[in-house]
């Protein structure tokens, strides 16, 4: 537990410039399968959503306006804190807030008709992460549904591949446009055999489709449907601009059934 309590500390320094330093999966340039499955959501209005791990809480704009109750959860003080400032005094009054990580929610169990967790299943810890996922599974209503967004290992492998080549294109020896490419992508922060993310103190963990398959069945997850949220190359990714000719890189997005 002193890894949760140092990771929601971490994640709270890193509240301000979350913006600077993170990829945005909201992005007009970016196409996100979520928005479909938010808008297939029948009667919304009737609805109660829990956004988990919502951070700074881009998406809860567009939650509060369609949904009947909206739960902002975070175990980072410094996230909410943001969260309740994007939404304003109204607004906020209609969001409840929570402090807490994520695998606590005995006391909402089977209430919430919609779990949302944007990029925050990202627990260094494989088996907080199955707790987690067990807790999110037992707080759905009949019915409900879970969707979600991880952070792609196989993607950063693609961008380092792209990155290779355009070095090899450039004329640079194989090993030259390893090491550029490695440097561009910044390879010292990742372990890709465990899928995990080292950066100023934060522990993230990074995700394969087969092991989100894999974990979400464990926790009694059915008819898991799995869907690229495609990024365009442009400033936000190493290199970007040189790579717009590729396919785009990638999160992976999830719709499960409770
Ligand atoms: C990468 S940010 C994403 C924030 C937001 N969902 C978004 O789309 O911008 C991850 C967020 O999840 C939160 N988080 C990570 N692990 C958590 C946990 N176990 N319990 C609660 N919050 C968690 C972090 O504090 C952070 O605000």
């Amino acid at each position: 537990m002193n890894e949760l309590r140092s990771q929601a500390s971490t994640w709270s320094r890193h509240a301000a410039r979350y913006d600077e330093l993170f990829l945005d999966p909201y992005g007009p340039h970016v196409e996100n399968p979520l928005w479909e499955a938010l808008a297939a959501v029948p009667d919304p209005a009737r609805k109660t959503v829990a956004d988990l791990g919502c951070g700074t809480g881009p998406l809860l704009p567009y939650l509060v306006e369609r949904f009947q109750r909206v739960i902002a959860l975070d175990f980072a003080p410094a996230m909410l804190e943001c969260a309740g400032d994007r939404l304003g005094p109204a607004a906020a009054d209609r969001v409840t807030f929570l402090e807490r990580p994520m695998h606590e929610l005995d006391d909402l169990a089977g209430q919430i008709d919609v779990a949302v967790a944007v990029n925050s299943l990202v627990m260094p810890d494989v088996r907080l992460v199955d707790r987690t996922l067990r807790s999110i599974r037992a707080c759905l209503r009949p019915g409900g549904q879970f969707l979600g967004i991880v952070p792609s290992i196989d993607a950063i492998c693609y961008h380092l591949m792209l990155l290779m080549e355009h070095a090899l294109d450039q004329g640079h020896l194989p090993r030259e446009a390893q090491k550029l490419a490695a440097l561009h992508a910044e390879r010292r922060h990742y372990d890709f055999a465990f899928g995990q993310f080292h950066f100023q103190g934060l522990r993230q963990k990074f995700w394969r489709p087969f092991e989100v398959e894999y974990r979400l069945a464990k926790a009694g997850f059915t008819s898991t449907k799995l869907r690229k949220v495609l990024y365009p190359w442009d400033d936000s990714l190493a290199g970007g601009e040189s790579l717009t000719g590729f396919p785009p890189s990638w999160d992976w997005f999830f719709r499960a059934l409770g």
